[in-house]
Formats: structure tokens, C-alpha cells, sequence
């Protein structure tokens, strides 16, 4: 008999004109790169569930309100999708915008300079302008005034000894907690702290070093700022070419990443 590779049913969709054919269940985030269509994205990565907090993602469905995160959206017969309309256009701009005004300017120094996805989504996304800051005046002073008031510019974690943290990059997209937890099966972070005091911490410890946390690395991994940065990384650069595993203690990687 024929064996049935894929199970699942096909669902045929439209994504700005053209046509995709992809398994249900599949996120339309996924259906575009299938199609050869990238949509701005912080907190998504295959490695993880889809969790929706960046909405940089977000796409327009026809007859469907509003503009749902693409990431989180599952494909439908027959839907018609559009990502680069001049309203989301505007919206992720306005995204980008809230989370640079938020950030510090230090990218020249920056160990993750040209190597970070906070930086290459705010090109992808044309921002050129920041209009306002964390409490209303502009981001130089911002920084100043609000370092004792903000609880995500608290110093530099650097008890572990492999990697750095430093929650003045942070901008809370999840990803490590969500790495901890499903990649590594460890509870080692937490998210603690509402609004603007929001942050990844270390669950039940103050710091890494006393924490759960076993150094598998899952977080760095998946971190699109420098907020969780490779302590070799900002002593000696990135390197010329990575590995990607999925297996905590593997090191020699599933996939080999050529820069
Ligand atoms: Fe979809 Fe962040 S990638 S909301």
C-alpha cells in the first residue's frame, strides 16, 4: 500500500497575490517564508512556540478586523493575506519606535553590533526617527535620569560564567524564558515586573549563578538583542560560523550555520 508521508490536510491560501499550499495547522508567519516572503519578526524562532509579544508580525486578512500577529495566526482555506500594506507598514514602524525609545543608543560599542536583530529590524522596517522616550524627554537624558527608577537598567549579571546579562537590552520578548523551559526543560527565568519595570530574572535566585540554570546556552541562542551575550562573543567578537543544536549538552550542533 501507498504510505501516507504527511497526514495532515493541504490548505491553500493567497499571501500578497500569491498562491501557498502548506499543511493546516501551519502559522501564516510560516506559509509566507514558504512563499519567499519575510515578515518582520522579534519574538518567534522555530525552535520555540509562538507567543505573539514583539507585534512586529502583524498582517492584514481579508474580512477579518483588525491586524493579528502572523506568528500566532494559523493558515485557512481560501484566506487572503496581505504584509506589506502602508498601514502595517506604519504599524511596525510605530512598534520599532516604542522599543528603540526605550533602549540604550550605545549600538558603535555594542558587542552585538551588526549581529543584532533589534538593529536589523529597525532598517527592515525604515525607522529613522525616534519621537519619544521613556518618561517624556529625550533618550540621552532619559537614560540618566531613569536608571535608579527603571528596574531593566539594574547592572550587568555577569555571575554565570559563560554568558552576560544585561536587562538595559531586554525587551521582554520572552524568548529565553520560553527557551529555558522548552528547549532545555529547566525553570530557571521568569518574567517579574509589570510595564516599563518588566524583566527576565533569574526564578528563585538573584542572580544566574545562584539560579536554576544549568549554562546550556538555549537562551543565548534565541536572544535578538545583547541583553543575554556569550562573555567569549564580547571579549574576542563573533565568531566566523556557529552550530545550532537543539540538544542542551551537544556540542557539535544538529545544523551548521556558515556566516
Ligand atoms: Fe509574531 Fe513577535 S513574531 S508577535
Amino acid at each position: 500500500g501507498t504510505r501516507k508521508i504527511n497526514s495532515k490536510k493541504m490548505v491553500t491560501l493567497k499571501i500578497d497575490g500569491f498562491d501557498v499550499c502548506v499543511p493546516e495547522g501551519t502559522s501564516v508567519m510560516r506559509a509566507a517564508m514558504e512563499a519567499g516572503i519575510q515578515i518582520p519578526k522579534l519574538c518567534s524562532t522555530d525552535t520555540v512556540d509562538a507567543f505573539g509579544s514583539c507585534r512586529l508580525c502583524l498582517v492584514e486578512i481579508e474580512g477579518k478586523k483588525g491586524t493579528p500577529a502572523s506568528c500566532t495566526t494559523h493558515v485557512e482555506e481560501g484566506m487572503q493575506v496581505h504584509t506589506q500594506s502602508d498601514q502595517l507598514k506604519g504599524l511596525r514602524r510605530g512598534v520599532m519606535e516604542l522599543y528603540i525609545s526605550d533602549h540604550p543608543l550605545d549600538c558603535l560599542t555594542c558587542a552585538a553590533n551588526g549581529d543584532c536583530e533589534l538593529q536589523d529590524m529597525a532598517g527592515a522596517v525604515g525607522l529613522r526617527d525616534v519621537r519619544y522616550g521613556y518618561d517624556g524627554t529625550n533618550h540621552v537624558n532619559q537614560r540618566g535620569a531613569s536608571d535608579e527608577l527603571n528596574a531593566r537598567w539594574a547592572p550587568k549579571d555577569e555571575s554565570n560564567p559563560y554568558f552576560t546579562y544585561d536587562p538595559s537590552k531586554c525587551i521582554v520578548c520572552s524568548l529565553c524564558v520560553r527557551a529555558c523551559e522548552e528547549v532545555q526543560g529547566t525553570f530557571a527565568l521568569t518574567i517579574e515586573g509589570r510595564g516599563f519595570d518588566s524583566r527576565v530574572a533569574a526564578s528563585m535566585s538573584e542572580d544566574f549563578f545562584e539560579s536554576e540554570c544549568v549554562s546550556c546556552g538555549a537562551c543565548v541562542e534565541v536572544c535578538p538583542t545583547a541583553t543575554l551575550q556569550e562573555k567569549s562573543v564580547i571579549e574576542i567578537g563573533t565568531p566566523e560560523h556557529s552550530v545550532v543544536t537543539t540538544c542542551a549538552y551537544c556540542g557539535v550542533g544538529c545544523a551548521f550555520k556558515a556566516e
